[in-house]
């Protein structure tokens, strides 16, 4: 059986923030939130520590273990010991910082692991290879690693080495904890290190693999806020080749932001510098940006089209509804092929509370309108520019409203060709 355990109780003194460091976000998400997507499926216990309740709050339903105080990875890992108690298998060990893993890699670890390794560790090769653990290969069986050494013990020739350890690691249970149990302290922090493990295996003549990874940034960690962007840059990458793959055109990928469960229709356009958060729904053929934050709860029907400097938060368009140019959409709904003008707000907050709006179908509001929540124009009505319809005033189905606040100058439909 499949087993995993994610170390998530260091604090990241590197990151320089008080934040801990799991809960840095990747492309909008916390990093730990992330291992944990490429988990699912498969029973993972997370030690946590510093910032216990704030980490466990991120993952809703998740077994924890507790580490206080952080003695180093290895002692994460024996601290997860109780919650493990009972399983046999293969299990899973990862560090909260590396969120790019994807489960395919993980998979592969495990395999290794069943087809006969006591260990196996997910390696890549850098170009600059500065603070990771370094894999140290056996010369007359290269597949087998005899050690990994740490940066700060790692002489002038280890340091030379390229290629470095993920801190991603599938063991054979029945060899670890023994293993584990058995470990000193490591010079220069004092910390139990779980890299130390290999070592220990490998002396017992077990066989360790090195695994690498066929996508290198699948083994990043991140320890420094440089790190961070990177990881996020790299991940938003992913997050628009996938999108692109399926038929949505993207113009600028390097300028577009897109985190991710964001489902995109084929034959939309995406402009540059577009941010689309998570909890957003993209339709067919639609249009969005240049300049456009669509924000949680945004549904876009096919072909509406959300314009420059538009801000757009629960706010449902129906089919090729508009909103091209400057303008707040906040708690609305607006009716198919209406027409929200240049300028328009719809003014969801009275400083209290969130109220609702609606905009019927085909309505068209005039330039600079401000909509006050909570109030439904009606189906094909009109909102003069400059107007305020004033909260409870309810512009019928047809009418067309004018003014400050805006009052009616046509109550009901016009009559057809008159
Ligand atoms: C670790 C590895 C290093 C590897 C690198 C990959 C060790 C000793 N070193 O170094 O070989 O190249 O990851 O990114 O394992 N944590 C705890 N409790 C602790 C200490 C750490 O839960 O007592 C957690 C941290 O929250 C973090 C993860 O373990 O998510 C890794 O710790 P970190 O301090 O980032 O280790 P690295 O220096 O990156
Ligand atoms: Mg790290």
């Amino acid at each position: 059986m499949l087993r995993a355990v994610v170390l998530a109780a260091g604090k990241g003194t590197r990151m320089r923030s008080d934040l801990p460091k799991v809960l840095h976000e990747v492309a909008g998400m916390p990093m730990v939130a992330r291992i944990a997507e490429a988990l699912k499926g498969i029973p993972a216990t997370y030690v946590v520590g510093y910032g216990a309740a704030d980490v466990k709050r991120v993952l809703p339903g998740a077994r924890f273990a507790l580490q206080v105080p952080q003695r180093g990875t290895g002692h994460a890992v024996l601290c997860a010991g109780r919650a493990l108690r009972g399983h046999r298998g293969i299990l899973l060990v990862l560090p909260g910082d590396a969120p790019l893993v994807r489960r395919e890699t993980l998979h592969r670890l495990a395999q290794a692991c069943r087809t006969g390794a006591a260990c196996a560790v997910l390696t890549t090769r850098l170009d600059d290879p500065s603070g990771y653990g370094r894999i140290v290969r056996d010369p007359s069986s290269p597949r087998q690693v005899t050690a990994i050494v740490e940066e700060a013990n790692a002489g002038p020739d280890t340091r030379r080495l390229r290629e470095v350890n993920s801190g991603i690691y599938a063991f054979d249970t029945g060899v670890l904890w023994p293993a584990l149990k058995s470990l000193r302290p490591s010079p220069p922090k004092g910390e139990v290190y779980l890299t130390d493990v290999v070592a220990a295996l490998a002396r017992e003549g077990r066989a360790v693999e090195a695994v690498e990874a066929a996508d290198p940034t699948d083994a990043l960690g991140i320890n420094t806020p440089w790190e961070l962007a990177a990881a996020s840059a790299l991940m938003r990458r992913r997050i628009v080749e996938n999108l692109m793959a399926s038929g949505v055109a993207v113009e600028d990928p390097a300028s577009t932001w897109i985190e991710t469960e964001v489902p995109i229709g084929e034959g939309t356009v995406l402009h540059p510098f577009t941010v689309i958060r998570r909890g957003v729904r993209i339709g067919r053929n639609c249009r969005v940006g240049p300049f456009a934050h669509l924000r949680e709860g945004t549904v876009l029907e096919d072909g509406a089209e959300i314009g420059d400097f538009v801000e757009a938060k629960k706010a449902r368009l129906g089919k090729g509804a508009k909103a091209k140019h400057l303008a707040y959409l906040g708690d609305v709904s607006i009716g198919k092929r209406a027409n929200i003008g240049a300028g328009a707000v719809v003014a969801n907050y009275d400083g209290k509370a969130k109220h609702p709006t609606s905009v019927g179908e085909g309505a068209f509001i005039g330039s600079g309108a401000v909509l006050v929540a909570p109030v439904r124009i009606g189906r094909r009505a009109v909102v003069g520019a400059g107007a305020v319809v004033t909260s409870g005033r309810n512009v019928r189905d047809g009418a067309v409203v004018v003014g400050v606040p805006a009052s009616a100058i046509r109550k009901r439909p016009a009559k057809r060709g008159g």
